[in-house]
């Protein structure tokens, strides 16, 4: 039978839910140029961005009390995605925010892994003397879900001088075998296939299982070639001879603290960003950086930490060609000038902003 009229096409627009929460300080702003860059490239590339936005925050706790009311937590896990600008303003009591909503979605939906690349893009960005971009190409992969976060401070006769605080380090076989097990397979996958594990199992004992762990896992993995670095040595060994890290696996706290020293060798925390990820389940995005209170909007912070971000979401959700042209796109102008400097001011936000889907648009013409 002939048809009278062309079929129409079948609606192939994939459309990603996103729970958006740019919570405070410059988290609105940095997520707002985050996500015009991002919708730019999902039209050119046929996806489309369905964003629930949520208020939640300190200014919003301050008017309401809420922290995360159950209902929106609900319904943020029913999205694809969660998007988190940033948390933390001294109006509120010290993590009573951070806690309440980075440390939430991190624990409750327990996405165990935080994983945290450092990429240098230019030397010119790298405070360390003699170094260039092939030598800073590191992923850390940090536990999410354990470690003395998680667990209870308690205070024995407070405000005396017999105070006694307390709040432990707690690893089980569980949580440090999947990290392990996760972290593994990062390696095999990227070119250099090596692993290090950074603990400090000579002073906490407990990290032995650490140690024991990754040596199992080792035998499974013949093509990962480890290596093994207390935590002191490693933050030695990252300024002195970066390019002798490729991926390493930590745990939460040192995890912490060794991903803003890194943050520091890429250009700063202008740039580095992070996935919270329970792979198959749940992926949580946001930059490294705090919420730099004293920069709320004065539209100095730089934007580019949050969409790095949105890059490993886009990742995250296959949408590897949208995510390698905004990559290209940040490469061209970190190298090429277009983006003279990371500093705070240099660069407007929103200008950062329009620099980079100026550049998107060239690339597609
Ligand atoms: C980070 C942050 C958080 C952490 C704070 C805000 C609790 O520093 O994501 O690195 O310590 O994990
Ligand atoms: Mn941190």
């Amino acid at each position: 039978m002939l048809l009278k009229f062309p079929i129409p096409e079948p609606n192939r627009m994939k459309t990603y839910r996103i729970a958006v929460l740019a919570g405070d300080g410059v988290g609105p702003e940095v997520v707002h140029q985050a996500l015009r860059v991002v919708r730019a490239a999902a039209s050119q590339h046929q996806f489309d961005l369905e964003l629930m936005e949520y208020p939640y925050g300190t200014e919003h706790w301050l008017k309401t009390e809420e922290i995360l009311p159950d209902a929106s937590f609900e319904e943020i896990q029913k999205a694809d995605a969660i998007i988190l600008g940033a948390f933390g303003d001294p109006r509120a009591p010290v993590g009573l925010i951070e806690r309440g909503i980075i440390g939430r979605c991190r624990w409750d939906l327990d996405l165990y892994v935080n994983l945290r690349p450092i990429k240098l893009l230019d030397e010119k960005f790298c405070p360390l003397k003699g170094k260039s971009a092939a030598d800073v190409d590191m992923l850390i992969v940090r536990e999410n879900t354990e470690d003395v976060y998680v667990q209870k401070p308690t205070y024995q006769n407070q405000g005396t001088v017999d105070e006694i605080a307390e709040q432990s380090m707690r690893y089980t076989y569980a949580g440090t075998e999947r990290i392990i097990r996760y972290a593994f397979e990062q390696a095999q996958a990227r070119p250099r296939k090596h692993l290090t594990l950074i603990d400090k199992a000579n002073a906490v004992r407990a990290q032995d299982l650490y140690t024991r762990v990754f040596a199992a896992i080792a035998e499974e993995f013949p093509a990962v070639e480890t290596g093994h670095l207390y935590v002191d040595a490693a933050c030695m060994r990252m300024i002195e001879s970066p390019e002798s890290i490729d991926t390493a696996v930590t745990t939460n706290l040192f995890g912490d603290i060794v991903t803003d020293l890194g943050a520091m060798l890429q250009g700063g925390m202008g740039v580095a960003a992070s996935a919270n990820l329970h792979p198959g389940k749940m992926g949580l995005f946001e930059s490294v950086h705090g919420s730099f209170p004293q920069a709320a909007g004065k539209n100095i912070a730089n934007p580019i930490a949050t969409l790095n971000a949105c890059v490993m979401m886009l990742d995250y959700f296959g949408e590897a060609a949208a995510a390698r042209e905004i990559e290209g796109a940040v490469a061209h102008l970190l190298r090429g000038g277009g983006i003279r400097s990371l500093e705070v001011g240099v660069h407007k936000t929103d200008e950062i902003g329009d620099l980079i889907l100026d550049q998107l648009a060239v690339g597609c013409e």
